[in-house]
């Protein structure tokens, strides 16, 4: 049995996550705001540092994976945070725990992206860059002169950033060199407290107007099931990839970008 951490572990597709997983037989670290076996915030550099050095002291070990679910929805006002938990709160986390993943020889990480990286119009591509030179501060200042597209445009930003991150680095010597096979998840619209909050807000009707083919939302557990294959041997051959699980909104919006 394995050894793995889960962030966001206490709602949503990281608490599925860490109920399959325990399911299973294998140990869970998890790290979220409450709840959880390691409580820190992710969205300010102390936090990321207390989060990994108290996951480092749970794990004692290597560590077989690692599942980075914790992440904010789109919020007016709180760019900042949001980069900092959606991409800081991902990136600053793995290359603090990369060597104990190393140590596993073959371990899984699974990075939840999202849809919104190719469905959400005019990204501004700066804010991309700035976060990819790890400079939070400099992207939500370009974000925030959006104006009202801040928020969307904010969750869309740090989820390219952090897509970008794993497929740069996800292929080098520290990562897949070591073994470690990184990957995204990227989901549409699944029902969480993320979405209901999404779709409780001020903004709900866009949300709602969203189109998903199959006409429903999906559901943690569906997600988490994906997860599962993506941390098994069946992803012993897969890295840098991008697995879009969305309900065909992806497949509706850009049937040609193949
Ligand atoms: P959720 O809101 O149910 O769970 C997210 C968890 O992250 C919560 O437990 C929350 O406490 C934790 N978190 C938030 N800020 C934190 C911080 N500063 N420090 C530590 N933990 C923090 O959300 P859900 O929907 O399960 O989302 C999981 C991931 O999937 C997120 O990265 C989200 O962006 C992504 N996603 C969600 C979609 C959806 O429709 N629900 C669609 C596409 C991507």
């Amino acid at each position: 049995m394995g050894v793995y951490v889960v962030t966001g572990s206490a709602s949503g597709m990281g608490a599925a996550v860490a109920q399959r997983l325990r399911d299973e037989g294998h140990d869970v670290i998890g790290v979220d705001l409450a709840d959880a076996d390691v409580t820190a915030d992710l969205s300010t550099r102390d936090g990321r540092i207390a989060a990994s050095r108290a996951v480092l002291a749970a794990a004692e070990g290597p560590l077989d994976g690692a599942v980075l679910a914790a992440g904010m929805g789109p919020r007016r006002g709180r760019e900042r945070m949001l980069v900092e938990v959606n991409y800081l709160g991902v990136t600053e986390l793995l290359d603090a725990i990369r060597p104990r993943l190393a140590q596993a020889g073959n371990a899984k990480v699974v990075v939840f992206g999202s849809n919104s990286t190719t469905s959400t119009p005019l990204v501004p591509r700066g804010a991309v860059r700035a976060l990819l030179d790890g400079d939070a501060a400099k992207s939500a200042r370009i974000l925030t002169r959006r104006g009202p597209l801040s928020a969307p445009a904010s969750y869309a930003a740090s989820k390219i950033a952090v897509a970008r991150w794993v497929r740069r680095v996800g292929v080098g010597a520290d990562w897949a060199g070591s073994g470690i096979r990184m990957n995204v998840i990227a989901p549409g619209p699944v029902m969480t407290p993320l979405l209901a909050g999404q779709l409780a807000s001020p903004t709900g009707s866009q949300v709602r107007s969203f189109p998903v083919p199959i006409r429903e939302y999906g559901t943690p557990d569906q997600l988490a099931h994906w997860v599962m294959t993506m941390l098994s041997p069946a992803a012993d051959f897969m890295v840098g990839s991008v697995i879009t699980v969305d309900g065909g909104t992806e497949a509706l919006l850009r049937p040609d970008d193949w």
